[in-house]
Formats: C-alpha cells, sequence, structure tokens
C-alpha cells in the first residue's frame, strides 16, 4: 500500500478472504469461502429491473430511497413484526448491509467511543469503528453454541460505550441469539443508554424451529435500534446491493446524515425490482421456499464434511456451516484453507478473520452452502477424494 495512506488505512490490508478467492481461482477450487450465492435468483426480481430499466427508472433516486421500496419495507415490518413503521422517516435504502453498518457507525460513534460487538464478526465492523476512530469491545462466543458470558458482557460498558452491534442470525457461526440473550443484551444497552445495531440481514434463513427475533421488536427497544438488512440476501441479488436500515426517526436522520455523502443514493432500478419482489414474495410462499432450499444445501454439504472427516457444529441461520478442523492436523485455520484449497480444490474462510484476536479462534473452518447442488456435489466429490489425508494428522504435506 502507497505510504501516503493515511495510519487508519494502512492498518487495513488485504483480507484473508480476498487471498483465498484467488487462491481459488489460481487452483480451479469449488469456492465455498465468499458467502454469495452462485444460483440465479428470482426471475420475478429479474423481470421487474428489466422492466423498471425500460421505464427509465434510470435516474438518481431520492438520497433515502424510491417511495416504492421504502413503502414495501413499511408493509413487510407491518405484516410481520406488527410495527407501523414510517416510510418517510424510518426506512433509508443503502448500497447494501455494508454501508447501512458503515453509515450507522460513522454517525453513532466519534474518537474514543467504544462498540461492543459479539467475536466473531463480520468483517466490515472492525475497519468501519477505525474509520470513525471509535474501538471495538470483543464479546467472545463459545463454540460449540456459542455462549458468552453474560459478566463479560456487563464488564464491557463503560461511559464511552455508544453502541451494541448484535448481528442475527450470525456469521459465521449461523448463531441465532435466544429470547432470553437478547433480553440480557437489551437490559444492558437500556441501563447505560447504548444503540443496538442489528444486523439482520439472514433473518429470512432459519431452520429447525428456530426464531429470529428482532430486537427492535423487545419491549423498549425500537427507540435505540437502527436494524439493518440485505436485499442481496434474501433475493440471491448479492451485486445489486440493496440494503436498508429500520429504526425510529432521529436516529434514521443520523443515519441518513452520513449516507448522503457516502452514496448519496443506491441504484434506482434495482430499489424498483425489490419493491416488486417484496410484494410479489410476501403472497407466493417465496420465502418458505427459500428456507426449504437453504436446509437441503445445509444438509447436503454437512453430510458431505462429515464424510470427509471434519464434523460441523449445529447452527440455527445463515448460509454457513463451521467444521471441526481440530483432528486434522494443522497448526491454524489458515494453514488449513490454503490446504485445503490447493491440495482439495475446496476453498473455504478461516474463521480467525472474524476475531479482533486471530489467536483467539477455534480450530474451525467456514464454509458457503449458498450454492447450486451440483456445486456442493462437487466440493462433496472433491472432499472425499482427500479424506484419507484428513484422517492422517502426522502427514508432513499438511503442514505447509
Ligand atoms: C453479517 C453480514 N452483514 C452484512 C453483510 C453485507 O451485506 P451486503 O452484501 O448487503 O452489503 C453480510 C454479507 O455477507 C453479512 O454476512
Amino acid at each position: 500500500m502507497d505510504s501516503r495512506a493515511s495510519s487508519r488505512v494502512q492498518r487495513f490490508g488485504t483480507s484473508v478472504f480476498i487471498e483465498m478467492s484467488r487462491l481459488a481461482r489460481d487452483h480451479g477450487a469449488v469456492n465455498l469461502g465468499q458467502g454469495f450465492p452462485d444460483f440465479a435468483g428470482p426471475a420475478f426480481a429479474k423481470e421487474a429491473a428489466v422492466a423498471a430499466i425500460m421505464a427509465d427508472h434510470n435516474q438518481y433516486a431520492p438520497s433515502h430511497g424510491t417511495s416504492s421500496l421504502r413503502e414495501a419495507i413499511a408493509v413487510d415490518w407491518a405484516g410481520r413484526f406488527d410495527r407501523e413503521v414510517d416510510p418517510e422517516r424510518e426506512v433509508t435504502v443503502t448500497s447494501g448491509a455494508t454501508e447501512a453498518i458503515f453509515a450507522a457507525i460513522q454517525a453513532l460513534l466519534g474518537p474514543g467511543d467504544e462498540v461492543v460487538a459479539f467475536e466473531p464478526f463480520y468483517d466490515s465492523y472492525q475497519p468501519s469503528a477505525v474509520l470513525a476512530g471509535a474501538t471495538i469491545r470483543p464479546i467472545t462466543l463459545h463454540p460449540p453454541d456459542w455462549t458468552f458470558d453474560p459478566d463479560d458482557l456487563a464488564a464491557a460498558f463503560g461511559a464511552t460505550t455508544k453502541v451494541l452491534l448484535l448481528n442475527t442470525p450470525h456469521n459465521p457461526t449461523g448463531k441465532v441469539f435466544s429470547l432470553v440473550e437478547m433480553m440480557e443484551i437489551a437490559r444492558l444497552c437500556e441501563e447505560h443508554d447504548v444503540v443496538v445495531v442489528a444486523d439482520e440481514v439472514y433473518d429470512r434463513i432459519v431452520y429447525d424451529g428456530h426464531h429470529h427475533i428482532p430486537m427492535a421488536t423487545l419491549p423498549g427497544m425500537w427507540e435505540r435500534t437502527l436494524t439493518i438488512n440485505s436485499t442481496g440476501k434474501t433475493f440471491s441479488m448479492t451485486g445489486w446491493k440493496i440494503g436498508f436500515a429500520v429504526g425510529p426517526a432521529p436516529l434514521s436522520a443520523a443515519l441518513r446524515a452520513v449516507h448522503q455523502f457516502v452514496t448519496f443514493a443506491s441504484p434506482t432500478p434495482f430499489q424498483e425490482a425489490m419493491a416488486t419482489s417484496l410484494q410479489t414474495a410476501a403472497t407466493t410462499g417465496y420465502y418458505r421456499q427459500l428456507a426449504r432450499d437453504y436446509q437441503r444445501r445445509r444438509d447436503a454439504l454437512g453430510q458431505a464434511l462429515e464424510a470427509a472427516g471434519l464434523p460441523t457444529l449445529p447452527i440455527g441461520g445463515s448460509y454457513f456451516l463451521m467444521a471441526d478442523i481440530s483432528e486434522a492436523g494443522f497448526a491454524d485455520d489458515v494453514a488449513f484453507c490454503r490446504w485445503l484449497t490447493r491440495e482439495a480444490g475446496v476453498a473455504a474462510v478461516p474463521p480467525s478473520a472474524f476475531y479482533a484476536d486471530p489467536a483467539r479462534a477455534p480450530l474451525l473452518a467456514r464454509f458457503c452452502f449458498a450454492k447450486q447442488d451440483a456445486t456442493i456435489e462437487l466440493a462433496a466429490d472433491r472432499l472425499a477424494a482427500v479424506r484419507h489425508r484428513l484422517s492422517q494428522p502426522a502427514a508432513s504435506s499438511r503442514r505447509p
């Protein structure tokens, strides 16, 4: 990096995700690393985008989003959560959840402030905090069920704590926070007058009777919560980068104050298409089918990993599985993922990249199953081919 880059930016470097994607490309690996679907999104979304382009919805949208999409989001909230949301003042469309998280953090935190976040955490949280001059106070989640110590959490709150970042369903662990956990988090945030930035991008992808509970729906929490979501996850259109934030007018105004100078507005035809998609999905059983399809993919990948000698941890939501690599004989998860990409032709992501201190990461690897059945089958074949090497931990070739 150019030495003239700012000292904050110098800290970022190149992420392990970019390294793994490059390695996957170079070795023709099946990429189960990066979290994006390799299958087509729904036809109704694509048709609506084409129609919006042809109808000349091609100029800047209002900065806070098209009225069609903001209204569709408000209808969704009223139907699902029984919460009347004002689409004019309480819904803001952003360029993906990433931008909403960034804007929320810049809006709410300044130099010296602290943000509490459950670790492992999504990779944009830390740089967003650094650019605000703020610091993350990590609360470590412990496998296999990713619980946290309530005393650790209580101790993390202090005079400089301004925000708690909560991601549920959680990437990379697949944890869905329970009502008891959410109530404890909410109690502490009320007591310390802390705002919750709730990253709920996987809210439609939950399994086995798990229920996603939006933080904003707990008693007393609407007034102090900005809920962030991404239509990219729900409609398998991550490249469209249409995300949104829902929250009370004063918090929404703060977020918008940043958003107007980051992207100003998000692409108009894709907003129109997502408005139509939300309306269509509500009446066609789309969400039930989405969860069913992911359950099938989860089970297929889970079986393939188990068969290869990599048992997986249970998940409640999201489209990631964490596999236990502790018996595979590698010093750390980065070494394992490099080896798996090169030697097996299957790319995964080392979860240590999601820790403030990578040394705290348990020996796991994250696999994304937002993939076609054929992709998962190919990965299963390749994993089966290296099964014998995964069960011989002393092999020197596996210690790169
Ligand atoms: C937890 C979490 N938050 C936010 C995002 C970013 O979403 P978007 O692609 O809409 O920016 C992701 C994407 O992987 C994610 O996993």
